[in-house]
């Protein structure tokens, strides 16, 4: 295959591409991951076209290879997105995401009244449904769909 596509973001040396993210939700994972605290340099892209989306965005970390159950945090607001390890600019690996069995402290209870919603405490969930997500609180055992899935 001839590879004469431009790229719309710099390649990476070495690091980590976060690819196909909804471009609705590019900084909810920028604040999931913590990537607005880490000094490693970091690009990334949004509103580019893709043709399984109908816009995406990327981004770009240098130096900074994912554990997978930090990565997996994203699954919740980027279920499809696609992670290539780089190193010495060759794509090494590619990774898709998963959504943990158990989600603890990333999501929101809907519930105003719910314990979490009232105290300072980390939340809860068990995953009941994939997509679209449905997550069922562990401390009210109400169930807070993706309509109403506010990540922390
Ligand atoms: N990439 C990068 N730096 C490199 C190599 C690749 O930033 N040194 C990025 C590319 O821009 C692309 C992603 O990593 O966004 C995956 O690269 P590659 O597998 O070469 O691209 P595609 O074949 O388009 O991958 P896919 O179709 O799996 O998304
Ligand atoms: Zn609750």
């Amino acid at each position: 295959m001839v590879k004469n596509k431009e790229l719309k973001v710099s390649a990476i040396k070495d690091g980590t591409v976060i690819d196909h993210i909804p471009a609705t939700h590019l900084f909810k994972v920028i604040s999931i991951l913590g990537l607005d605290k880490i000094k490693n340099q970091i690009t990334f892209g949004t509103n580019l076209e893709s043709h399984q989306q109908g816009h995406k965005a990327i981004i770009k970390v240098a130096d900074k290879f994912f554990k997978d159950e930090e990565i997996n945090k994203i699954s919740l607001v980027a279920p499809h997105a696609k992670l290539n390890i780089i190193k010495e600019y060759e794509v090494v690996e590619k990774k898709a995401v998963e959504i943990p069995e158990n989600i603890v402290g990333i999501a929101k209870c809907f519930n105003p009244k719910c314990v979490t919603n009232n105290e300072e405490m980390i939340t809860r969930f068990s995953l009941v449904q994939e997509e679209p997500v449905a997550l069922k609180c562990h401390y009210c055992e109400k169930i807070t769909n993706e309509e109403h899935l506010h990540i922390k």
